[in-house]
């Protein structure tokens, strides 16, 4: 009978060779871009008390309503696993003295939560993401769009869309939300159970529902800035400006709200081309969020790196990734050899090559089986009659080519194969 026993639960990976190579090489590649962005690293728990998300992603949301993680911890205090890492972020920031409310901060790992499993879509999934702290300012909002557009292009990611909106000022939720109910109050019937729901608690949520018969309604009204405050508009415009001078294409999207309720002024997605339903590479936008008795501001925004995977491998952008040290590795017949190949293996190590060896004397060609699996770039066989003339076999195994070579001309060829 099948079994599951060996499997992890649905929804999450395990993440092993060779894709763990795109995995390094992306986190790589966006650690150097950020550290260029002047952003440093913060990794918080990824379990938190449960009012940290619920009262910031907001009590009426998918994530807060259905998708969390939540249960009890041996204290009997109620605590969940990380459906995203802004909340927690701003939980550090708040406790901070007032420097750290101009922090530019990143993030990068492990989010849960608890979605239908389908492509795209997974329990346990990955985010880069990325948040500048501070009141309102149209600059920080276009340098975060710079700063995806950089890593997408970093990456060799093509075909992808930045689709931008506002949601105003948090002073105009209010006359947004009333505005939107009374322009939809003739058509609730038409609409769908989840936004017949949201049309009480959230109305704002209605314009980016994916049902056809909502769309139709919601495509009557005219776009929501038209119920926001001049000061809303003239900021937004003024991130537009910015983003043209900057030179970064953007789509203005009036329908996009986004899922979150933390947010304020401008909001964002960027979509894949290549990807299917689940086509979200990256969302952000400005927030406020609430901490006690604090409220924090910034704007930030998040990628999924399993989505980001997915469309690289798409574009067969992926290989052109992965700049991998190449591997050599040794192969010995005798216990004589054998010994004198430790202590080879470790000075290469030294000198800052990647090297490695069968450890359980197997034959030759169980040692090349291995040599094979392991990629290895180069081989080093010492036999009885290379430790008797003193000699290394040096193989390169795309070629097939080998050489015989004393110990100095063996050091000046592996040399040559290390970029240290
Ligand atoms: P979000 O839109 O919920 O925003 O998630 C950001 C990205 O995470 C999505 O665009 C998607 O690529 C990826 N993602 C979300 N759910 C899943 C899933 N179940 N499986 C795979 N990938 C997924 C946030 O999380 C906000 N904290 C972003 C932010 C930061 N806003 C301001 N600062």
């Amino acid at each position: 009978m099948a079994t599951d026993q060996y499997q992890p639960l649905q929804g999450m990976s395990d993440l092993i060779a060779p894709e763990i190579d795109l995995w390094q090489a992306l986190e790589a590649r966006s650690r150097e871009l950020l550290d260029r962005y002047a952003f440093t690293e913060i990794r918080t728990p990824v379990l938190e008390r449960t009012s940290v998300f619920a009262r910031s992603i907001g009590d009426t949301t998918d994530i807060v309503q259905k998708e969390m993680y939540t249960f009890e911890d041996r204290g009997g205090r109620s605590v969940t696993l990380r459906p995203e890492a802004t909340a927690g972020v701003m939980r550090h920031v708040a406790g901070q003295g007032p420097e750290a409310l101009e922090s530019r901060l990143y993030y990068l790992g492990p989010m849960f939560r608890a979605e239908r499993p389908q492509a795209g879509r997974k329990r346990q999934f990955h985010q880069l993401g990325a948040e500048i702290l501070g009141p309102p300012n149209a600059a920080a909002d276009a340098e975060c769009i710079v700063l995806q557009k950089h890593l997408l292009d970093e990456w060799g990611l093509k075909d992808y869309r930045i689709r931008i909106n506002t949601r105003g000022l948090p002073e105009d939720r209010r006359s947004v939300g009333a505005a939107l109910r009374d322009a939809l109050s003739p058509s609730v019937s038409a609409l769908c159970e989840d936004c017949r729901r949201r049309y009480e608690t959230n109305p704002l949520r209605i314009l980016d529902c994916k049902n056809e018969s909502c769309g139709r309604e919601v495509d009557r009204l005219p776009p929501i800035t038209h119920f926001m405050s001049s000061e809303a508009r003239d900021y937004f415009q003024e991130v537009l400006r910015l983003l043209k001078r900057l030179d970064i294409p953007v789509e203005e999207q009036p329908r996009l709200v986004r899922g979150l309720d933390y947010y304020v002024h401008t909001v964002w997605e960027i979509t894949g081309t290549a990807l299917g339903a689940q086509d979200a590479i990256s969302g952000g936008g400005r927030y406020v969020i609430p901490i006690g008795e604090k409220e924090v501001e910034g704007v930030g925004f998040a990628m999924g790196l399993e989505r980001v995977m997915v469309a690289l491998r798409e574009q067969k952008a992926d290989r052109k990734l992965i700049s991998k040290r190449p591997k050599i590795w040794l192969i010995s017949a005798g216990t004589a050899a054998f010994e004198e190949n430790l202590v080879l293996m470790q000075s290469l190590r030294m000198r800052g090559l990647c090297c490695g060896m069968d450890l359980q004397g197997r034959s030759l060609k169980a040692q090349m089986r291995t040599a094979n699996r392991q990629s290895a770039a180069h081989v080093i066989i010492r036999g009885e009659q290379e430790m008797e003339r003193g000699t290394f076999v040096l193989k390169d195994m795309a070629t097939g080519e080998q050489e015989e070579l004393d110990m100095p001309g063996l050091m000046e060829r592996v040399q040559a194969l290390t970029p240290f």
